[in-house]
């Protein structure tokens, strides 16, 4: 594997008194989208959630770059260059895209407006609405308002849960595109349950299952493995 940009040791989260991730290990190499698959409930967004520092870890280490993350507070690890794009989007509603976009802004330097205008190029309409309420834009919009609102700041990691939850095919293919862009600048974890989404941006891929993690792999071979996508994602055999 390329250079190590994130490792998950061994991390255990609970969530009040549910003991929810229950050693959970894996590895984000420098060159690779990692998609995190599986049931619902198997504890997906809770593994992002921890990395981010939302859930601390009870047990186990995360390192970015080499760092010990898994005692930081969310903005710290923010600042450090990990983007988030949680599952509910976390998009303001009654604040205008404009006013989406200035509320993520960790910091109003050049480079973040250098960014904005590459992130607006690269999504018009939220500058063709950049006056508009965001509780007013369709779900695709908000999903790439939500997008934008984490790359508009320095990231060099970043972790999307579940982008394609209740959009139309049409708008996961060019969420699809949306994801390949990305990845030239920045590392991506996505977490997904369209299977067609996961395999047509995922290099590699983990599956959890009641909080561990019980097969990883590349996607390329994913795709052919009917069993495991039978048994772990509910996604049956032809025919059965
Ligand atoms: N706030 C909470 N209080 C209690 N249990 C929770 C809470 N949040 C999540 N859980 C439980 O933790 C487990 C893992 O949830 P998580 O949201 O990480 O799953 P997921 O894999 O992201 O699922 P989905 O595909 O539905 O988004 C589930 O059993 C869920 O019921
Ligand atoms: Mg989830």
């Amino acid at each position: 594997m390329s250079e190590t940009v994130l490792k998950v040791e061994g991390v255990h989260t609970f969530i009040g008194q549910h003991h929810i991730l229950q050693g959970i290990s894996f590895e984000v190499g420098a060159d690779a989208v990692t998609v995190l698959i599986g049931r619902n409930g198997a504890g997906k967004s809770t593994a992002i959630k921890t990395v981010m520092g939302l859930l601390p870890p009870s047990e186990g280490r995360i390192l970015f770059r080499g760092k010990e993350i898994q005692r930081r507070k969310p903005y710290e690890i923010a600042r450090m260059g990990i983007g988030f794009v949680p599952e509910d989007m976390g998009v303001f509603s009654g604040l205008t895209v404009e006013e989406n976009m200035r509320v993520a802004m960790l910091i109003e330097d050049e480079a973040t407006y250098q960014r904005l205008d590459r992130t607006l190029e690269m999504f018009a309409d939220l500058r063709k609405f950049w006056k508009a309420k965001a509780g007013n834009l369709s779900g695709g919009q908000k999903q790439m308002l939500a997008i934008a609102r984490a790359i508009v700041n320095d990231t060099s990691l970043l972790l999307i849960d579940e982008p394609s939850k209740g959009l139309a095919p049409i708008i996961v293919e060019s969420l699809i595109e949306v994801i390949n862009r990305i990845k030239d600048h920045s590392v991506v974890i996505l977490v997904e349950q369209n299977f067609s989404m996961a395999s047509s941006v995922g290099d590699n891929f983990y599956i959890l299952d009641d909080g561990i993690v019980v097969h990883s792999g590349i996607m390329a071979e994913l795709v052919h493995d009917e069993e495991l996508k039978s048994n772990y994602l509910g996604i049956s055999k032809v025919g059965g």
